[in-house]
Order: structure tokens, then sequence, then C-alpha cells
């Protein structure tokens, strides 16, 4: 017999939508399954403003297909000059959510980021007064640390410090890659919660590199050994509310990927709830699946869960076709190994 589940409608607590004509293709895939989505500000140049926000919030709108009820949420993009009055006045107003951590460097468009954390300390404090979340990258820049590494020393270097010094700071760590990622979030939830992307459940470094190099699976934080991927599909199958969706959904253009200096991100979008449900499956966990994917993001966000339903079923899911992006070129979509499963009605 044909598994299906219905579950509440899911949030996307991660994405990047980008501008312009890539936008105008990315956002009906986001908008088509979820309701809500935290959105990147790493454009270039970066959304650094609450009216930056506003403004890139009126531009993801107008590429919402008629009669989809999708709502973006912003964050703000730190530098070392953000006016911590801006950043809170846009939250209290409800055009920022939260604010975004890149350390310089560390990956896509993350050139103005911030390159100490000292640097910032008024306004992580005036975040921790208003209640706004912290969202971070998590990942050292130092050239002296291997890649495969540069999680869990952001967590000893950078992370556990600025959780010590801000007690009242609410802090999700983004798109986690590996068990000391999990773990340590759980140490400190409920006030550090954690997103997980698709590719990190379902693949290892293996599927990057084994027998060829797979340009369309590179992404920052880079996929780490098996025992890391086991982890995360452990945390996020598990049921524990620090846990929850967030895609990481981050289309570049297929030469820019297929290049020999390809760049970081995979565009998930059009597949990933899919892909989650093949993960809680497999894992024996479907029952969990509406935890993780519509009820821990609202809840350490404090926004209600979506009321509209969802159903997924198994089935052998279509190759999604390359997309074209104005005359640019083409993006291509994330293609698991195997995918048995597809939504079926939204
Ligand atoms: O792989 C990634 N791509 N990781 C990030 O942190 C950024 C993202 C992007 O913007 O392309
Ligand atoms: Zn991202």
């Amino acid at each position: 017999m044909m598994t299906a589940i219905t579950i509440r409608r899911p949030d996307d607590w991660h994405v990047h939508f980008r501008d312009g004509a890539m936008l105008r293709t990315v956002v009906p895939f986001t908008a088509r399954h979820f309701g809500r989505a935290i959105v990147m500000p790493n454009l270039v140049p970066p959304v650094t403003t609450a009216a930056a926000a506003a403004a890139y919030r009126e531009r993801i709108l107008a590429a919402v297909p008629a009669g989809a009820r999708f709502t973006p949420l912003m964050t703000a993009y730190l530098t070392e000059a953000t006016d911590p009055a801006d950043l809170v006045a846009g939250h209290r107003d409800g055009v920022l959510t939260a604010a975004k951590l890149y350390p310089a460097h560390a990956t896509t468009n993350s050139q103005f980021g911030v390159s100490s954390i000292a640097a910032i300390r008024e306004v992580l404090a005036a975040m921790e007064r208003a209640g706004m979340p912290l969202l971070v990258h998590g990942e050292v820049t130092d050239p002296a640390i291997d890649i495969f590494d540069r999680e869990a020393v952001f967590i000893d270097r950078v992370l556990a410090p600025l959780l010590r010094e801000h007690e009242g700071l609410k802090v999700v760590m983004e798109h986690i890659t590996t068990r000391e990622g999990a773990d340590f979030v759980r140490a400190h939830a409920p006030r550090l919660g954690a997103t997980i992307t698709p590719q990190h459940l379902m693949l290892n470094r293996n599927a990057l590199l084994v027998g060829g190099i797979r340009p369309h699976y590179y992404c920052l934080p880079v996929l780490k050994r098996g025992l890391h991927q086991e982890a995360l599909r452990n945390a996020a199958t598990g049921g524990e509310a620090c846990f929850f969706l967030g895609t990481d959904t981050a289309p570049h253009m297929k030469h820019l990927k297929e290049n020999a200096c390809g760049c970081a991100g995979v565009f998930s979008a059009p597949v990933a709830l899919a892909c989650y449900a093949q993960v809680f499956a497999e894992e024996g966990a479907l029952e969990r699946l509406e935890a993780f994917a519509s009820l821990n993001g609202p809840a350490f966000y404090g926004l209600p869960p979506n009321e509209e339903r969802i159903t997924l079923a198994e089935a052998e899911a279509a190759p999604v076709p390359p997309l074209p992006v104005g005359a640019e070129g083409e993006l291509v979509t994330f293609e698991p190994p195997r995918l048995g499963w597809a939504v079926i009605s939204a």
C-alpha cells in the first residue's frame, strides 16, 4: 500500500532567493510548499538595513504566484558598521525577524561580514534586549583550520563564548553539519536551535567526491563524513524541539557551479520537502516529520504554526528539468541518488 502523510504546511527557516530574474524563477518553488521562509540577506550588496529589507520583501512578494499564501520573513546582514538602533526598530516594526552573522569570507557573498565578534558587541546586546534572534553561519575562516573541522572549531572559539557573553540572546546555528554541532545545540536548547538541510541528511562527502567531483553537491558548510550524517539524521528525526527544517536552498547558475572554481550552494527548493519525507520514512519516523517541518521552527521564533495542510506520498519523484533564468543561463535542481517521495497536494 502506498504510504502517505498529511501534515501542517511547513515553513523553511533558511532560504536564498537572490534578486532579479533568479528571484522570479525560484520564489514560486518555495511558495508552493512552504507557508513562510526566513530569507537570507547575502545579496550583493547585502541587505544591511531595515529599509533595504522592506524593499527586498516587496520584490519577493511581487514574485509570489497569484493564489499562493506565502510570507517571507526578512533578515539583516550584520556588518561591523551595523546600527543597533536601526536593527531593533526594524524588528519592532515587524520588518526584520532576525539578523544573520556571516564570518567574513566564510561563504558566498560573505566578504562584507564580521571579522571580529568584539566589533558587534553592542549590536548583539541590543538584539538580546529586544528578543531578536541571531542566525549564525557556524564556520571559522582561519586558513590554518581544515575545512572539515571549521564548524567544530567555530563552536569552541566563537559560539560558546558568544552564548556565555549574551546569556539572553536566542541563536540559530544554521545548517549544522556535524555531530559536534548537534550535540552543542542540544546542550544549549531551548535558547539555541539549529536548521538541517536535506543534502546533509541524504548525503555524506563520498557523494561529493567518489567517482568524480559533483559540483551540484557542493555547499558550505561542506558535506562531512558518514558518522556526522548519521548524527544529523538522528537529530532531525528524533523529535527534539531544537532542530527544525531549513533547506538552505541556494541557487547558482549552472555554468558557475560546473566550473574550475565552482561556487557553493545547492538549489533544493523544488524537491526539498519530498527529500525530508524520504529521510523520515527511511528512519521509521514519519510521525515526527510534522514537528521538524511545521512545529519546532514556529515555536522557536514565537510564531503560530500554519493551519493549512499538505500531503506527501511515496512515489517516484519526477526529475526537475534545468530551469532557464532570463538570458543568463540555467539552474540545476538538487537530485539525490534516489527520491521516492513527492508532494501530492499542497
Ligand atoms: O553553500 C552555501 N551557499 N552556503 C552558504 O552559506 C551560502 C550559500 C549561498 O548563498 O550560495
Ligand atoms: Zn544559507
